[in-house]
């Protein structure tokens, strides 16, 4: 190589070779790096020329500036020489290079780290795959979903990470055809979860063509509507009963029945009490959905629950009379909740009429209500029938009854106990229950109280 090549060489590789490392580690972003190669290599080449001729001092001091350039980690460039020597001028050139790639360094460490933050904290789950559909980054929220930790994901391939083969297929999909897929998939380990993934191929990605995912976790949407699904499928035949029996009744009126008198008083009866159903389930449907709406359709106020105990109480010394059961209830305390009266009021008598109900002639229900530290705690427990163990966990969940037949003989509708139970969620308080088949029930109703009572004035003469 004759020294003009040479030369050449020693000026032109550092800067090609330093901006190719910075790129490879991926300090610098392409576009910025593409600047300073280009000024290096221009730089490098005119230097090249010059130095053919030029003294030796220059040639080591652009050599030292192209290092500098390579090595770039920070640091002040040297002082721009006003020199008229064609050498210091493009030294200072070099370090106007210099201080082009530092700065382009700094600000993409800055975007890195925004962009870390922001891959940290989604909610989405983000996967990156390389051509193999070997792992090379995932977030927290994929980690989550998948059930994975980096240590048993990155380098893994998909499968070999999730053992999803839908997961694995998708990614296929997406990158066979260039474009994005989406679907929804099913994890079953640790637990069961529905995901929602869409997967973009990425050209020119790690090691040629890879691909992102996308994850939503769908699972409690998905529970949510299949809820929502299953109340108004439930709805509708509870609801479907007593309108087909008041419409075959009222056609047998019409159709002469109506002209004999044993006939028409026990269609009659039979459509008042289907009718009775049909109101009895539109308000339990209505307090439910009025309850689930939340607070902001809530009356939320003061209510001195032992005064709403009583009245509610005396509201259903009829039915208890009715079914020969003997109601009694103890409320001495004074105690005040925030919440809604109407709500609230509906819950106890569900919890009494069911204890009538469910009950014998003969039988009992003692309503108490106590404080017990900070909560008030209310109580109603029967002599009834009682309820089996292996229902106890489930006679909360809507339209749930242990004895359908015998339920809805006795005009219920399946949605008394849910209304208990998301009354007192609502209100941050539970409810729970005892039962022993033959001997009875005893639900217990919780709800946090307002406040302390205040304290006597006598007290509070001195309390500045
Ligand atoms: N005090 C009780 N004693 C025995 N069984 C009860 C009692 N309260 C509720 N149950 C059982 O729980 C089921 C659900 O109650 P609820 O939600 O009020 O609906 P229903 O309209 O059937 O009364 C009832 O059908 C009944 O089987
Ligand atoms: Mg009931």
């Amino acid at each position: 190589m004759g020294f003009r090549a040479r030369v050449l060489m020693a000026a032109v590789v550092p800067v090609t070779v330093s901006a190719i490392v910075l790129v490879a580690r991926g300090h610098v972003p392409l576009v910025g790096v593409v600047d300073a190669l280009l000024v290096g290599l221009m730089v490098g080449a005119g230097m090249a020329l010059s130095l053919v001729n030029g003294p030796l001092r220059s040639i080591t001091r652009l050599r030292i500036s192209t290092r500098r350039i390579a090595l770039d980690s920070g640091g002040d460039a040297p002082p721009e020489k006003g020199g008229i020597d064609d050498l210091d001028q493009l030294a200072a050139w070099l370090s106007a290079v210099s201080r082009h790639v530092r700065r382009s360094l700094r600000e993409a460490r800055e975007r890195e780290q925004e962009t870390e933050a922001v891959f940290a904290r989604m909610a989405d789950g983000i996967l990156l795959v390389d051509g193999d559909l070997r792992i090379r980054r995932l977030n927290p929220a994929a980690a989550e979903m998948l059930a994975l930790t980096p240590g048993r994901a990155l380098g893994y391939t998909v499968i070999e990470a999730t053992m999803l083969h839908s997961l694995d297929g998708l990614f296929r999909e997406a990158m066979l055809a260039g474009a994005t897929r989406m679907r929804r998939l099913e994890t079953i380990q640790p637990r069961r979860r529905l995901l929602h993934v869409l997967v973009t191929p990425l050209e020119g990605g790690v090691r040629g063509s890879g691909a992102v995912a996308v994850l939503q976790d769908l699972t409690e949407f998905d529970r949510v509507e299949r809820v929502r699904r299953d109340f108004v499928t439930n709805v509708s035949h509870e609801l479907r009963t007593p309108v087909t029996s008041i419409k075959v009744m009222v056609e047998s009126l019409q159709r002469g029945a109506i002209k004999q008198k044993a006939l028409r008083e026990e269609f009659f009866r039979s459509i008042v009490e289907a009718t009775d159903r049909l109101a009895q389930l539109v308000d339990d449907v209505l307090a439910l959905a009025r309850i689930e709406a939340g607070p902001g359709r809530l009356e939320w106020q003061p209510v001195a629950l032992d005064q709403l105990v009583r009245e509610t109480v005396a509201a259903q010394v009829p039915l208890a009379r009715e079914y020969q059961v003997e109601l009694t209830a103890e409320t001495d305390e004074p105690l005040v909740v925030t919440g809604d009266p109407e709500g609230l009021r509906q819950a106890i008598a569900n919890l009494i009429t069911n204890g009538v109900k469910y009950n014998h002639p003969g039988g009992q229900v003692h309503i108490r209500l106590r404080r017990t530290e900070e909560e008030a705690c209310l109580e109603v427990a029967d002599t009834g029938i009682g309820i089996p163990p292996e229902h106890l966990s489930r006679i909360f969940e809507r339209f749930y009854r242990v004895d359908r037949g015998r339920s809805r003989e006795l005009g219920g509708t399946g949605l008394g106990l849910a209304i208990v139970k998301h009354v007192c969620e609502a209100h941050g308080g539970q409810v729970r229950v005892e039962s022993v088949v033959g001997k009875g029930s005893t639900f217990q109703m919780t709800l946090p109280l307002t406040e302390a009572a205040p304290a006597p004035l006598s007290d509070r003469a001195t309390d500045h």
